[in-house]
């Protein structure tokens, strides 16, 4: 059964209290919530303020996901913000060791995300390190896209890798998730879901993470 980290950045920014609400109620596992900086990515959400609101109002674990550069200039302001994993985006990094070594000395899970066009090899060095790959199923910066099917093909390499060395190494598969293409992601090895879209425009949020959590 795999975890689902339902995205807010799809939710409702006028009425995020209900959105929050919702999630608390629901069968959601995480709150994923993404960070962009208009430069790593084409568009800008919000900051570590928004993670101190989103924190203050579940008990569930923060997943915050950076698509930014120089992530290593905001990886406190995170931590104090309440986040529980952050994530760096590999491409962003040019030392990501460092970048790794510096969120779990400040306390929190390490997950690097990986862009499309990125090779999960490119994990090799680290993947000992770190307790997530996020690995992108869309080009990052929006939501809304339609799933990149090559990425079952990387799942399932990762797959092999976290498990010829026995690492407790969870795969998070983000971006155009659905009710149609969860299965063959899970059956491909991922542990994580990420849904924004799927989850905040179906008439029913709550039901569709419930049949998402389903899914075996
Ligand atoms: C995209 C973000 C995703 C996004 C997913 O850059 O990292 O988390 O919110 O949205 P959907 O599920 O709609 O593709
Ligand atoms: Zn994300």
């Amino acid at each position: 059964m795999a975890l689902i980290a339902p995205s807010l950045l799809s939710a409702n920014f006028l009425q995020l209290q209900a959105d929050c609400d919702m999630l608390n109620n629901s069968k959601a596992d995480w709150f994923h919530l993404d960070i962009m900086d208009g430069r790593f990515v084409p568009n800008i959400s919000f900051g570590p303020m928004f993670v101190d609101f989103f924190r203050k109002s579940t008990t569930k674990f923060c997943d915050v996901h950076l698509m930014i550069e120089e992530p290593e200039r905001y990886a406190e302001a995170f931590k104090k913000a309440g986040a529980d994993n952050l994530t760096v985006h590999w491409e962003a990094c040019k030392h990501l060791h460092r970048n790794i070594q510096q969120i779990k000395g400040l306390g929190m899970k390490a997950g690097v995300a990986i862009n499309p066009h990125t090779p999960v090899e490119a994990l090799k060095d680290v993947l000992a390190d770190i307790d997530l790959v996020c690995m992108m199923s869309v080009n990052p910066g929006f939501g809304g896209q339609a799933f990149i099917p090559h990425t079952i093909n990387k799942i399932i390499r990762l797959r092999e890798m976290i498990d010829e060395q026995s690492l407790d190494v969870k795969i998070e598969i983000d971006g155009g998730v659905n009710l149609a293409n969860a299965k063959s992601i899970i059956d491909a090895g991922a542990d994580v879901l990420v849904a924004g879209s799927t989850v905040f425009n179906a008439a029913n949020p709550t039901d569709v993470i419930a049949q998402l959590k389903q899914i075996v």
